[in-house]
């Protein structure tokens, strides 16, 4: 059957313009069981339209497996490595996942306790959310009203010694109904946005550049981020921000002695903007939280040095100036005209361009709202290309 790509529904708080190429509802096929040719146009579409979602989907791990790996046949192990070794026993990602024992690369995640699932007797969720991640939260009393906060804008990556996933599949096999709730800024701005309970929110990386002056997408083609590493044991001990977009400067980050064994050679250095390799576009793609120090090229030559900041490159260690900077560039795009929180449905499939967009979890659930979804994602076999020289020129 040919493959039938439909446009999301958008929530009216978005702003329809800029989600003209974002997401697309996939028909007509089965994702369990894709002919080569079917998979091809999927992983097609997942390029051009960086989120795909099927409908009424009964999918094993062992699909869901099989389907992950199928956009990079050499990647193998989880996206964070084997969870279960020293270095991520510390990390603030450990509580949230639980490994299915028959395929490893599947992680349980959800809410409540679960029992009898896929060869675990019983496992007990916990949807992480603000209030243990935030430096401030939402006091109680608004809480029970139904007002939350994005927990923490991320690309799913180890960001050490590891390449960041290509793609993740999040399949929704409980989904527990609820009220909608209120998701608050807290930045001063007044921003909120309703959302679905406990829904998945994504930005567009594309977006995240293209409304960026100028000036910082100059700034954007010309910088790498040198993250820290072992990120998540580092930044455990530290507090984020009210809009889970990076963390507060209070120098609470583990010391780099203190942190399990490392080597410089392991620690990522990315672009800051990285290369779409279907469509070629440019997608602003920084974890804000693992984020250590910036490596700025300076201006190629011929360009106007007019407005231009570190016209002559720099190496910015301070941890403030590097977060004062990403955040400058990536907050824009985090406005609630500029997101897609998926209403998740049972048996819901979503696969998303983790090298093309960003995307947080949303949202408190009480104990009893169990909530159980499948999460797939590969260490990929590369690292992502970052803009071409003719792209630095375009933007520099
Ligand atoms: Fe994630």
């Amino acid at each position: 059957m040919a493959i039938e790509l439909v446009s999301l529904p958008l929530p009216a708080s978005a702003d329809a313009s800029k989600f003209k190429d974002f997401g697309r509802e996939v028909r007509g096929i089965d994702p369990g069981s894709l002919t080569p040719e079917q998979f091809e146009q999927v992983k097609d579409a997942l390029y051009k339209h960086d989120a795909l979602l099927f409908r009424d989907v009964n999918l094993t791990p062992e699909q869901q497996y099989a389907l992950t790996k199928a956009f990079d046949p050499q990647s193998e192990s989880y996206g964070h490595g084997n969870n279960k070794t020293e270095g991520t026993k510390k990390s603030i990602l450990h509580p949230d996942l639980k490994t299915i024992p028959r395929v490893p690369q599947v992680q349980l995640i959800g809410n409540g306790t679960v029992y009898n699932h896929e060869g675990l007797a019983e496992a007990m969720l916990k949807h992480p959310s603000h209030t243990t991640f935030h430096k401030t939260r939402v006091s109680e009393e608004d809480e029970a009203k139904g007002v939350t906060r994005f927990y923490r804008w991320h690309i799913d990556a180890a960001l050490y010694d590891l390449s960041p996933p290509k793609v993740t599949t999040l399949y929704g096999i409980q989904v527990p109904n609820g009220p909608r709730q209120t998701c608050r800024y807290d930045d001063g701005t007044g921003d909120e946005l309703e959302v679905p309970l406990g829904t998945t929110a994504f930005v567009s990386g594309r977006t995240m550049f293209d409304i960026l002056p100028k000036e910082l997408k100059s700034l954007a083609v010309r910088s790498k981020v040198r993250y820290a590493p072992h990120p998540y044991v580092w930044m455990a001990p530290s507090h984020a921000l009210p809009t889970g977009l990076g963390i507060e400067n209070e120098g609470l980050e583990l010391p780099l002695s203190e942190l399990p064994p490392w080597e410089e050679e392991r620690r990522k250095v990315l672009p800051v903007v990285w290369k779409n390799p279907v469509t070629g576009n440019l997608h602003f793609e920084v974890h804000p939280c693992g984020a250590a120090e910036l490596l700025v090229d300076p201006l190629p030559e011929g360009a106007s040095k007019e407005g231009a900041l570190y016209p002559d490159g720099a190496h910015v260690t301070d941890l403030k100036e590097v977060r004062e900077l990403l955040y400058k560039m990536q907050r824009p795009a985090i406005a609630p005209s500029f997101i897609y929180p998926h209403d998740w449905s049972e048996k819901d499939l979503v696969l998303f361009h983790n090298r093309g967009v960003l995307h947080t979890v949303v949202g408190a659930f009480t104990k009893d709202q169990v909530r159980a979804f499948h999460q797939c994602n590969l260490a990929a076999s590369d690292d992502p290309a970052g803009p071409t020289e003719e792209d630095v020129k375009a933007y520099a």
